[in-house]
């Protein structure tokens, strides 16, 4: 059968690196609360030149060059972001440019945190559907442009940062081949206003500031993270004992022990960047995804769940064979 098969990974960070103690000069916090509330210690912070579109195709050329692939042979791209580069053209398109493509599909996917899973299952149904034969999947953002900076709940949470996958049409066994196994989706509006930006083009005009009631998404985080694994594991005929990775969305540290608790999975099966990167949004799996294929934790072969939750809310998780 046809599957759509990850052959290269890539990410790419801004230059600034943050420790929390640089950003307790300027924010009311401490290195320790947030070492010990979210696991974070360090965050990339983009510079005057450095914008989703410009990370985006950074980590799109990386995965391209792992995957042994140029630039022209993609037919498709699919970017999510939170933070695109302008409302429109969308951020899709000016990395097609950035990389010197003529003529592709390219478009921006928004369901935050978990758009890098939603841009998986679009990319995935259009492989199958053969509507696209070789595409460039990217989670990039730049949510620093977006945090309000005297707010020290939300503002030491956050990081910017990309990462791509190229992901191809490929005959694939059915029983053990390589490729995207199953995904499962969800989206539920009625907690907006848990997780939000105060601002936008048809309301206050305003790019608007990222606003976040924490501890109540951490609730509803680890029960839907656990949930959605389950399901999208069972959708593959798979259960939690054959999972070699899960590459979570990078939240918090707390989330991922409480998420792999519940599921009865062994810590050393989670791939852990948060306290390097803390939360990029969108970025965060596939940047956690890269940095454990290059640093040989993940092989060929290997059953790798993807999973990610985030404002909407939405959520969701791919099962992968590698
Ligand atoms: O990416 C989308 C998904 N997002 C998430 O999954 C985030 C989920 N939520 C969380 O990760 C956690 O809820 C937080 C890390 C945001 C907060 O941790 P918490 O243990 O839920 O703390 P809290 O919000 O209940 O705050 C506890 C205390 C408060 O002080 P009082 O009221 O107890 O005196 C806060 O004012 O910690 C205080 N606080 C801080 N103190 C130092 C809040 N932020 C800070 C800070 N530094 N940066």
């Amino acid at each position: 059968m046809i599957r759509a098969v990850i052959t290269g990974t890539g990410s790419a960070l801004p230059a600034r690196r943050v420790s929390n103690a640089e950003l307790a000069e300027t924010v009311d916090t401490s290195d320790e609360w947030i070492v010990e509330r979210t696991g974070i210690r360090f965050r990339h912070i983009a510079g005057p030149e450095e914008t989703t579109a410009t990370l985006g195709a950074d980590a799109a050329k990386a995965a391209l060059a792992a995957a042994g692939v140029v630039a022209r042979d993609i037919d498709l791209i699919v970017l999510a972001t939170a933070t695109p580069d302008q409302t429109f053209p969308s951020s899709a398109t000016k990395v097609q440019h950035l990389l010197g493509i003529d003529d592709c599909v390219a478009f921006d996917v928004a369901a935050v945190c978990s758009g890098f899973l939603y841009a998986v299952q679009v990319a995935d149904s259009m492989i199958r559907a053969g509507s696209a034969r070789r595409a460039l999947v990217i989670g990039s953002e730049t949510f620093s442009r977006i945090l309000d900076w005297e707010d020290r709940a939300t503002c030491v949470l956050f990081g910017d940062g990309a990462g791509a996958i190229v992901i191809e049409a490929q005959e694939s066994d059915v029983q053990h081949g390589r490729g995207v196994l199953a995904t499962r989706l969800h989206a539920d509006g009625r907690h907006n206003e848990l997780l939000y930006v105060d601002g936008g083009p048809s309301t206050t005009g305003t790019v608007g500031k990222v606003r976040m009631r924490g501890r109540e998404v951490f609730r509803h985080a680890v029960v839907n993270l656990a949930t959605v694994l389950e399901e999208t594991l069972a959708a593959a005929g798979l259960s939690v004992a054959d999972i070699d990775w899960v590459v979570p969305h990078q939240a918090n540290a707390r989330i991922l022990d409480a998420t792999a608790r519940k599921l009865g999975l062994g810590a050393d099966k989670v791939v852990v960047t948060v306290d390097q990167h803390a939360n990029t949004s969108a970025a965060s799996v596939p940047l956690a995804l890269d940095t454990a294929v290059r640093d040989g934790r993940i092989e060929q072969g290997d059953l790798v769940v993807l999973e990610a939750m985030g404002g909407g809310f939405t959520w969701g998780a791919a099962a992968v064979r590698f």
